[in-house]
């Protein structure tokens, strides 16, 4: 695990950097991509390099993480129309080359098994971005999650919930109790990940990420088992590290 502290800036340039090489390399390459607030700096850098046409994406592809169940499809806070906002629309990513989980299915469970075959059969995820939660969970793989798990249906944690309803107008009743996730399995099969967080708040998380034993408790801890990960955190993130 590469572990680098510089300003939030710089994150997403650096990881920019990343995207950058890997469409250079594999024009076709397969992105996942994080919703929520910490991969904003990535995709502003993205944004502005697709803008000055110094990078395109036309041919590459995405996958996203994760969904609530039950919003309808375009519902402000969905994260399909969350990434779409933030990420898609404002890259030339085709928007029908980025698929998410299908919180809408009447069959949860074929839709999950579904979203792993389409990874699967895209040749799986080149670069993952992650952003981490307070809790340690990443993508909606909460504390206790298995820690070989797939794409499936989670019940959100109190904590995760009053953490989004900002995305709600502030109303936890607002906030969705489930969600469609990746698993941690799943998301240990990108061939890079990279994570991303920033500010005080994830100091806790972040040390246990970094310092703290595997355990399904922190789940992010798992990636101290994959080969290649790049942990892109700033100072206030970093201020538990020993
Ligand atoms: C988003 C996701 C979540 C967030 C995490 C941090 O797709 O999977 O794990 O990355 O909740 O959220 P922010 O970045 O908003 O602090």
């Amino acid at each position: 695990m590469e572990v680098i502290i510089t300003e939030e800036e710089r994150i997403g340039e650096l990881v920019a950097d990343d995207i950058a090489a890997l469409v250079a390399r594999v024009p076709d390459g397969v992105l996942g991509l994080a919703t929520g607030s910490s991969p904003l700096r990535i995709y502003d850098s993205v944004a502005r390099r697709v803008d000055a046409g110094t990078l395109s994406l036309a041919r590459a592809r995405a996958f996203t993480l994760d969904e609530y169940v039950g919003l309808p499809a375009g519902h402000p806070a969905g994260y399909r129309t969350v990434i779409d906002a933030d990420f898609v629309s404002r890259v030339d990513l085709p928007a029908d080359a980025v698929q998410g989980p299908d919180g809408t299915a009447a069959d949860l469970a074929a839709a999950c098994a579904a979203y792993e075959a389409a990874i699967r059969d895209a040749g799986g995820v080149d670069l993952q971005i992650l952003g981490i939660g307070t809790d340690g969970h990443i993508a909606f793989n909460e504390p206790g999650s298995s820690l070989s798990s797939r794409t499936r249906v989670k019940t959100l944690t109190e904590q995760t919930r009053r953490d989004n309803a900002r995305f709600f107008d502030g109303d936890l009743e607002s906030v969705p109790r489930h969600c469609l996730t990746q698993g941690l399995g799943t998301i240990m099969e990108a061939r890079h990940i990279v994570l991303v967080a920033t500010g005080a708040g994830k100091a806790q998380a972040v040390h246990h990420l970094v310092e703290g034993a595997v355990s399904a408790l922190w789940p992010a801890t798992i990636l101290q088992h994959h080969p290649r990960v790049s942990v892109l955190i700033d100072e206030a993130a970093a201020s538990r590290l020993q």
